[in-house]
């Protein structure tokens, strides 16, 4: 994995630049090599916030100085000094935990958050090429559960990369080709009917696909006609295999718009598995020419035994037609040359960790560089509740597809329900049901990390007072509501005694690691590290409203107080954005 440990400096807020500017004048006094010891200044939230705000380990610092890790800590502590900045120094075992002194915190991080700047705005350029491979959904097949996780995932790891500086692609990879497609394809050429698809494309197809599926078990010659029909779409000529190809594949784009544009979707480029038809014989060349194509019954495969895979990879089978494998290699060279990506994240479920093994294992045999870009980004499943209570695999019954468009529907209708009972004279009703019914399942199945199974549970998912994306939408509109009463456009920064917000201290602290979240997420492909922060500060911020008036306070109190509200609610809003989410003004 390469440009992976990348620092993004630019994300360093100016009270730690301040405080490693501190350091380095006093590590160089302690004798150390300012340059060397540069690399080495890691500073992150402490184990526990009552020791301070930010912690310096001295492990590897040490290791340079020649000295003992508490020693160094000691010393460092002992000659910093305050200054307005910094307010204490203490060491602890091996680490250091600094304090900022309140106004400084207070100002340093609700300025940066009103200016929209980095880390909390977006920040410019960091260099870094990040192709996203996500949501690519088979076509002319529904658009599962699974595919729901990949394209939420992979757009909540577009804007998160994005915020970063980074130059991002969003590839939706269709499966608009091969085996299935053809089948599909078939199924059409003997029962399809225009009319019925238009009604409703997605169930149209799915109960198609299906008749074939049942069809095909009495009768073998339906897959060879399907094997014939794909075979005459792969020469490339204009005949009626391509020709319903096209309907056939515009048809489902169209369908799959409308949850897309719920989802708030987009992509950069839709370049499906028929992209590449005229770019797998260069890839197929590329591999023959590495020496690593080896012939086995007819077909093409790359062993990749001496990785410790068994499988071979197979990349054209003995009918001559080519796979799944075939494509997604041409697609690493193609996005290579085109894109020069640090990294290719494939948002794609864990049951295809043996596929993306076995594409990076070919790349690396054959020792192309764009191996090192490749990235599995896997997720665990989409469980549904028995009527007995148990836990299982969503729509895992036989012809129990759900649609995509149907959940988002459904959990529309529940929050048009809360809405009525709760709020009836709510503006806008229609259109925060809709915002907060959509969001609740984005948010469900962002909440905790994307390797674990998410459970589908209507009453955790639309809770108001859980984690959940209500209540983290909730938290926004009672701020926004606050902003509305006071009347006042909010102050200027230069208006405002910071030294007032010293009460608001936990809401600061959470606010200041919000570079560092989103930083880790981008990482680790794990955007349940900004959910989390969300639901972090929504919690400060409601227990700060529960102790603290704002608009009851005196002036120069409800100034300060009133600054912290809108930072807060622009921070929120902004950490929901990173996931997809729109924060409502009103609910
Ligand atoms: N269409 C595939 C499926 O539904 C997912 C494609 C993922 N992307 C890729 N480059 N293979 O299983």
């Amino acid at each position: 994995m390469r440009g992976r440990f990348a620092i993004l400096l630019a994300l360093v807020t100016d009270l730690q630049s301040h405080l490693r500017d501190r350091l380095l004048t006093v590590l160089t006094d302690l004798g150390l090599d300012r340059a060397a010891a540069e690399p080495l200044l890691q500073l992150g939230p402490p184990k526990n916030r009552d020791h301070g705000d930010v912690a310096l380990g001295a492990f590897q610092l040490a290791k340079l100085a020649g000295k003992a890790p508490p020693a160094l800590a000691g010393e460092i502590a002992g000659k910093i000094g305050a200054d307005g900045v910094i307010a204490s120094a203490e060491a602890a075992g091996p680490f250091v935990n600094f304090r900022f002194a309140r106004a400084a915190l207070a100002k340093q991080v609700l300025t940066a958050i009103a200016a929209n700047e980095a880390p909390y705005g977006p920040a410019s350029g960091n260099g870094q090429v990040v192709c996203i491979d996500f949501s690519s959904p088979n076509i002319a097949k529904p658009f599962h559960i699974g595919h729901m996780r990949s394209t939420v995932i992979g757009n909540s790891l577009c804007r998160i990369h994005r915020h970063l500086g980074a130059t991002v692609h969003g590839i939706n990879h269709l499966g608009d080709w091969g085996m299935p497609f053809a089948k599909m394809m078939t199924a059409y050429m003997h029962w399809g009917d225009e009319t019925e698809l238009h009604k409703s494309p997605m169930r149209y197809m799915f109960d198609l696909y299906k008749r074939y599926s049942q069809a095909a078990k009495d009768d073998p010659a339906l897959d060879a006609e399907a094997a014939k029909h794909f075979q005459a779409l792969e020469s490339g000529e204009d005949n009626a295999e391509r020709r319903m190809w096209q309907f056939l594949r515009d048809e489902s784009l169209q369908a799959f718009q409308g949850p897309y544009s719920r989802l708030g979707v987009t992509f950069d480029h839709i370049t499906g598995e028929s992209f590449f038809e005229d770019k797998m014989e260069a890839a197929m060349q590329r591999v023959t020419a590495a020496g690593v194509l080896e012939e086995s019954d007819g077909a093409e495969v790359v062993w990749l035994k001496e990785q410790g895979i068994k499988q071979p990879c197979l990349l054209r089978k003995s009918d001559g037609t080519t796979l799944y494998h075939t494509r997604d290699l041409a697609a690493a060279f193609y996005r290579e040359e085109t894109f020069h990506p640090d990294r290719i994240l494939y948002v794609v479920g864990a049951e295809q960790k043996l596929h993306f093994d076995q594409l990076e294992g070919v790349l690396k045999k054959m020792g192309e560089k764009v191996a090192d870009a490749v990235e599995h980004v896997p997720f665990g499943l989409v469980l549904s509740k028995t009527e007995d209570g148990k836990w299982e695999k969503f729509a895992s019954r036989a012809g129990n597809a759900v649609f995509l468009d149907e959940i988002l529907d459904e959990s529309v209708a529940k929050v048009r329900n809360v809405i009525a009972e709760k709020n009836p004279d709510l503006e806008d009703k229609e259109a925060v049901a809709e915002q907060v019914g959509v969001s609740a399942i984005v948010f469900n199945d962002l909440k905790n990390s994307r390797i674990k199974d998410v459970k589908f549970d209507w009453d955790a998912m639309l809770n108001f007072e859980g984690e959940t994306g209500p209540y983290v939408q909730y938290a926004c509109a009672r701020l926004a509501s606050i902003l509305r009463k006071a009347e006042t456009p909010v102050p200027a920064p230069d208006a405002i005694d910071f030294a007032l917000l010293a009460d608001a201290e936990r809401v600061l602290l959470t606010m200041m690691d919000f570079g560092a979240a989103v930083q880790r997420a981008a990482e680790q492909s794990e955007p349940s590290v900004v959910t989390s922060h969300t639901i972090a500060l929504a919690g400060e911020i409601h227990s700060y409203l529960r102790e603290h008036h704002v608009l009851g306070a005196e002036p120069a109190v409800r100034d300060a107080r009133l600054f912290l509200v809108d930072a807060a609610r622009r921070l929120l809003t902004t950490g929901l954005g990173l996931l997809g989410i729109a924060a409502p003004e009103r609910m």
